[in-house]
């Protein structure tokens, strides 16, 4: 038989908290590929750049990684329910893994700031879904505070089960690269991510699979950006909704990824987003959801200001499928509705309006 892929915990077992006897709940996530993007390489003026798409993940984004950790944890000490905070795509994971495991989901997302391709997958999966009137960092308060007085496993990235899972991606980094990247930029909201990448590569470091740490980049949304201003911000706005966080959980774990590594934070306004999010799918042929070009966004910006550091190989984590928040890719530069022309169903008609001169 073909050998499939198995999810992260079967394929980095020894490198993770777990022991034979303990449950696994996965739907296969991982093993997203690593994607050549020169087009890219030339714009930021460097040897190389990847992109690892998370978006290939079974819900679509890259906290199916934690998921599969976090609520295999929950079910081995016996959790019936899990609850999540989110600006969408954790309450889309949670759901999933949560019906794989036959639990069921409660997810808090901040009212009408959830897309609804995220939205979409949350009903899908059957979750309780609240909409709290306030933000992320509202809905974060409220699950931990739930998860300590009533029977409910939280979930969200502030469970360290989280960030063992996600630390998964670093290794497959490496495992394709057979080293670490000079440089490896990702978008910054709750700040999980930058935290399980600097996990990863540090263990990958001790076993000596690298020589050395890549510099972690973290690069968030200009109106929601508290590490660039240095404390939290309380009323955070942009179009990455993904990233709409103004008080991240894992604040001095992704001030230690950046000091430790040599890295950096930086911040794009919602233009230079939706600018890469076009350049990616329209140059790269990789479709993502807005937030998640923001790490390109933001090494762009640093390259134009000659502030981008020398590196030959560059690693970039593109968090989520385009397809989670499409509305963006269906609007120009101008902001305006793209709406395909409609045609007669003749070939004649159709060579006509695209221009195309019959064969001589
Ligand atoms: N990109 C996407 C697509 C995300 O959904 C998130 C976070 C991030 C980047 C930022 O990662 O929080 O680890 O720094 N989404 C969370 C959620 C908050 O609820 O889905 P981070």
């Amino acid at each position: 038989m073909a050998h499939q892929w198995r999810g992260v915990i079967r394929e980095y077992f020894d490198r993770l908290p777990f022991t034979e006897s303990d449950p696994i709940v996965t739907l296969g996530e991982g093993g997203t590929p690593l994607i050549e993007a020169p087009a890219l390489a030339k714009l930021l003026d460097v040897g190389s750049v990847h992109l690892k798409f998370e978006g290939m993940n079974p819900t679509g984004s890259f906290k199916d990684r934690g998921m599969t950790t976090a609520v295999s944890k929950a079910k081995g000490k016996g959790a019936k329910a899990v609850i999540a905070a989110s600006t969408g795509n954790t309450s889309a994971a949670a759901a999933a893994y949560a019906v794989k495991a036959g639990m069921t989901s409660v997810v808090l997302v901040p009212a009408g700031k959830i897309s609804w391709g995220k939205l979409s997958q949350a009903v899908a999966h059957k979750a309780q879904i609240l909409q709290v009137r306030g933000n992320f960092d509202d809905c974060l308060r409220l699950a931990r505070e739930l998860s300590e007085n009533y029977p409910v496993f939280l979930v969200n990235s502030v469970n360290p089960d989280r960030l063992q899972g996600q630390k998964t991606a670093s290794f497959e980094v490496v495992d394709v690269l057979g080293e670490a990247p000079d440089l490896h930029a990702m978008p910054l909201g709750n700040a999980g991510n930058i935290s399980a990448y600097h996990l990863g590569y540090k263990e990958e470091l001790e076993i000596g699979r690298i020589k050395q740490l890549p510099k972690l980049f973290g690069i968030q949304a200009a109106g929601a950006a508290p590490f660039i201003q240095g404390s939290p911000v309380s009323k955070p706005e942009t179009i990455a909704t993904a990233i709409r966080i103004g008080n991240p959980a894992s604040w001095d774990l992704a001030q230690e990824a950046k000091r430790n590594t040599d890295g950096g934070f930086g911040s794009v306004s919602d233009k230079e987003i939706l600018w890469m999010h076009r350049f990616l799918s329209q140059e790269c042929g990789v479709f993502v959801e807005p937030s998640s070009a923001t790490g390109a966004a933001g090494l762009f910006k640093l390259s134009q200001k000659g502030e981008l550091p020398k590196a030959n190989t560059v690693v970039i984590t593109v968090t989520g499928h385009g397809l989670k928040d499409p509305d963006w890719a269906l609007k120009d530069e101008r902001g305006r509705q793209i709406k395909p022309k409609r045609v007669a169903a003749q070939a004649a008609s159709v060579a006509e309006v695209i221009g195309l001169e019959r064969n001589k």
